[in-house]
């Protein structure tokens, strides 16, 4: 949420701020602004709207000439969306400029106070507090600055800081929300995310809780709040660049859903040698996966989609009971968690602000955090006692398609691997998931190749005012994920219920041409699936079911059917979940709307 891009070095600044900008715009997207210091002191252009606003303003960069700024792209938390709240806030007299990322908690306190000290806000932000405190504070060093205004504020923030008297260097910090450091040759870089300083440098240093940077061309130096100077260990980042662009893709979220055989395979494939599962910098002893009582999963939005699945999954291999709960609510419903307790977290962005405080709160109660993460080096990668990292890549369209699949691919392994180990499978069921795990690249292959069918069933409801995804047990957990998708890019309402439940109520919604996404891939519950459609067509709805190949009996209740390849059923949510993000996109695609950055949404919730 909100991006933060800085640049100090020999180049022309502004093209590269607006290049940053460009690849963190999913993190926000309605405003965005710079700050640079030219040969007349720091001057700012920002404005309402998207990057390309910002781009024409500034032609391209050339309207602004000089070798050092900051640049943020936002979404808004604190005032709408509108030139004056865009980043970056200049303090009273011009002598700072402040981008942020995060919310200042306090920041109507501070407000008071420094408007009585006779300072003048100009926006409704809480970031305008930062750019005035630190005038307020300043004495001539600005971290002794920072360390001061880091006392005063309560809340979330990765800052970016120009101030006038240091032409030649600037600062940043941040506390609970990501900031990168890039170390160049002459030139040196901040970033919320790698994507905007990939291009110039693979070299980054990931900043801690409450470090300050202070950056000029040729050097980089880290200081705790102490002000004294920290080592950083540099980290190489090894993916393509290429990994981070469209590639000749229309949009970001196609080119992902085409990306998810390589993104499992890449996730799975190492990870199985000699016919059982290795996780290799996993540290959970014996003695502690012998006594674990039970397994909580925490995420949000469709990483939560996927702790559904994983609760059935995991029970069925293990037998140890399993809770699922949206990170949001784990912290307010006062959790039973032990030591005996296994906290599995699951993030892409390994950076949303609940998914952290509800991991910090089950450590607090003295459970063990096991995390499935995409983003190396992220908060929750670095917090937890075990990470099990998803290869998918970086993800940049907001909705989420190949960081889902993969997570779906790690909790499979999480299951396999803790059945292995406490002996609770026996070795031809084992041998017959880890075939399945190692199939399904192919098999989703073959799923993707079918998307001309999918466009042409898209193409005839994208016009639809509600959908319906329905399903039982594990399709269930990925009808909630098929809903997620097409309501958040597609703005069509859209609700997933356990197919038995709907004659509990919500059938009354049903009527002549509702549209009805009815997941059948269950073997044993094919019937009462059957019966569920009947129920539905009765009341005028229009049917598009999933089924396994091979089920051709339910041609005869549905208005479409598409199908899967047969697979082991405990990964068959990966297969069902592929027609469902392509049914999105193309309904979306349709209607010509923002598919790799849907209206109110952001990648990355850093705030909570
Ligand atoms: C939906 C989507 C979101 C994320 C959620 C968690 O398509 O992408 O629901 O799954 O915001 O994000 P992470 O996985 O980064 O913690």
């Amino acid at each position: 949420m909100c991006g933060i891009v800085g640049y100090v070095g020999k180049q022309q600044v502004t093209p590269l701020l607006l290049e940053g900008l460009s690849k963190l715009e999913y993190r926000g997207y309605d405003s965005a602004g710079v700050a640079v210091m030219t040969e007349h002191g720091i001057e700012v252009k920002k404005s309402k709207g998207r990057l390309s606003i910002l781009s024409d303003m500034l032609d391209g960069g050339d309207a602004l000439k000089g070798n050092m700024g900051i640049g943020h792209t936002r979404w808004a938390t604190h005032g709408e969306p509108s030139d004056t709240n865009s980043h970056p806030h200049l303090s009273q007299s011009g002598k700072f400029a402040v981008v942020h990322n995060g919310i200042i908690e306090n920041y109507m306190k501070l407000r008071t106070y420094l408007t009585q000290k006779g300072f003048t806000f100009l926006s409704e932000t809480d970031t305008e507090v930062i750019a005035h405190l630190v005038e307020y504070y300043y004495e001539g060093d600005i971290v002794d600055t920072v360390i001061k205004v880091m006392n005063k504020v309560e809340g979330s923030y990765a800052l970016g800081i120009l101030c006038a008297d240091q032409p030649d260097s600037f600062v940043a910090v941040r506390k609970e929300s990501p900031l990168i450091v890039g170390l160049g040759e002459g030139e040196n870089f901040i970033a919320s995310d790698i994507p905007a300083i990939l291009s110039h440098t693979r070299k980054v240093y990931f900043l801690e809780n409450n470090e300050i940077v202070m950056l000029t061309a040729d050097q980089v130096k880290v200081f705790n709040p102490d002000k004294e100077e920290v080592t950083k260990s540099v980290y190489t980042v090894d993916w393509d660049i290429h990994a981070a662009e469209k590639g000749g893709y229309e949009h970001f979220m196609f080119k992902e859903i085409m990306e998810q055989p390589r993104a499992i395979a890449d996730t799975v494939k190492p990870r199985i040698k000699d016919g059982t599962i290795v996780l290799d910098d996993i540290s959970l002893s014996d003695e502690y996966l012998k006594n674990i009582q039970k397994i909580y999963i925490v995420a949000c939005g469709s990483a939560y989609h996927v702790g559904v699945v994983g609760k059935y999954v995991i029970e069925e291999m293990t037998r140890i009971p399993v809770e699922v709960s949206v990170a949001s609510e784990f912290r307010y419903a006062n959790p039973i968690v032990n030591e005996r307790t296994l906290v599995v977290v699951i993030s892409q962005s390994g950076e949303t602000a609940d998914t952290i405080a509800a991991m910090r709160e089950a450590k607090r109660l003295g459970g063990r955090t096991f995390a499935i993460v995409n983003a190396v080096g992220s908060a929750i990668a670095r917090e937890a006692d075990d990470v099990l990292y998803t290869w998918a890549g970086p993800e940049i369209a907001v909705a989420t398609t190949k960081a889902y699949s993969t997570q779906l691919n790690a909790i499979y392994m999480l299951s396999l691997y803790v059945a292995q180990r406490l002996s609770l499978i026996e070795p031809v069921k084992l041998a017959a998931y880890i075939k399945a795990l190692e199939e399904l690249p192919e098999k989703i292959e073959k799923l993707l190749e079918n998307k001309g069918e999918i466009q042409y069933i898209a193409s005839k409801y994208y016009n639809s005012k509600s959908v319906f995804f329905l399903g039982r047990s594990l399709d269930y957990a990925v009808a909630l994920e098929g809903s997620l998708k097409l309501k958040e890019i597609s703005y069509i309402h859209s609700e997933a219920y356990a197919a038995g439940e709907l004659k509990h109520g919500t059938i009354a919604l049903i009527e002549e041409g509702t549209v009805v996404v009815a997941l059948c891939t269950v073997k044993s519950l094919f019937d009462k699936m059957l019966s569920n459609i009947k129920e539905v067509k009765a009341r005028g709805a229009v049917v598009i079911a999933i089924a396994e190949e091979g089920h051709t009996e339910i041609e005869h209740e549905a208005d479409h059917v598409i199908y899967v390849p047969k697979s082991n059923p405990l990964v068959m949510p990966s297969e069902v979940v592929v027609p469902l993000q392509l049914f999105s996109y193309y309904v979306s695609s349709l209607k010509g709307l923002d598919i790799d950055k849907p209206r109110n949404l952001a990648k990355s919730v850093t705030v909570e």
